[in-house]
């Protein structure tokens, strides 16, 4: 299916579901189109399917189509619950995982942002530490995945970048989230986290011991 034709299909969706009627497209990955009519965000879940990362994870875990996607569900609405509990900083607020007809979508509050540009270390330890807390880790560190909610910075790109944890893939996904935050504008950072996981003596990997430090209890 082609790019506009996702738009067009994810909009029919979104037309049932909004509160208000002006309905603007605000970007789409693999696995998601984003939606907003500026009281809530709307992002339609129509990628699985065809996602190939999926045949690595039913080689990985040994699980069908199914049950990775219901895994993915299931983390996402737990997600929810705690976040609806104890608010975290790093997420939007009044997030939901809501099904329509067969068809899943994350809604949240409307804020106007921007993209992010790297940094605020502080702020992605604490995402580290409480998705930690629920036995989850985030395998989707790029910039992209986050924009600025007034100078606060929220993670937008939810699905199934929610991975469980994993302790022996957490050293390179917090050197993957090192990079993100101090080579943002890197003309290939993916190319840097993937050289990352064999070669931890590249330069770009400075600090990263230091940063490291902090997660003491986790790793
Ligand atoms: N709250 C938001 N405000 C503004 N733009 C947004 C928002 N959420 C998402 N977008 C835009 O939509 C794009 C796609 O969103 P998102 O990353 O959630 O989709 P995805 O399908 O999960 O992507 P990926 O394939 O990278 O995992 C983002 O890169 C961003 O440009
Ligand atoms: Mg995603």
């Amino acid at each position: 299916m082609d790019t506009l034709d996702r738009i067009e299909i994810a909009l029919q969706t979104v037309k049932k579901i909004a509160f208000k009627q002006e309905i603007t497209y605000l970007g789409m990955g693999r696995e998601g189109v984003v939606f907003t009519d500026f009281f809530k965000v709307y992002k339609i879940f129509d990628g699985w399917e065809t996602m190939s990362e999926f045949d690595n994870w039913q080689e990985m875990f040994g699980m069908d189509f199914n049950s990775i996607k219901n895994s993915i569900i299931d983390r996402i609405r737990m997600l929810c619950e705690n976040h609806s509990k104890t608010p975290f900083s790093w997420l939007p607020n009044k997030m939901e995982m809501i099904c329509f007809s067969g068809i899943y979508f994350l809604r949240y509050e409307y804020v106007y942002s921007t993209p992010y540009t790297g940094g605020f270390s502080s702020n992605i330890v604490q995402m580290i530490k409480d998705l930690c807390g629920l036995q989850m880790m985030y395998g989707g560190f790029k910039p992209d995945s986050f924009r600025m909610f007034s100078n606060q910075l929220k993670l937008v790109d939810i699905g199934y970048d929610l991975r469980p944890f994993l302790k022996k893939a957490i050293c390179h996904n917090l050197q993957r989230a090192f990079l993100m935050m101090y080579w943002a504008d890197h003309p290939n950072l993916r190319h840097l986290q993937r050289a990352s996981k064999n070669d931890s003596s590249l330069p770009e990997l400075s600090g990263f011991y230091k940063f490291l430090e902090q997660f003491g209890d986790i790793i």
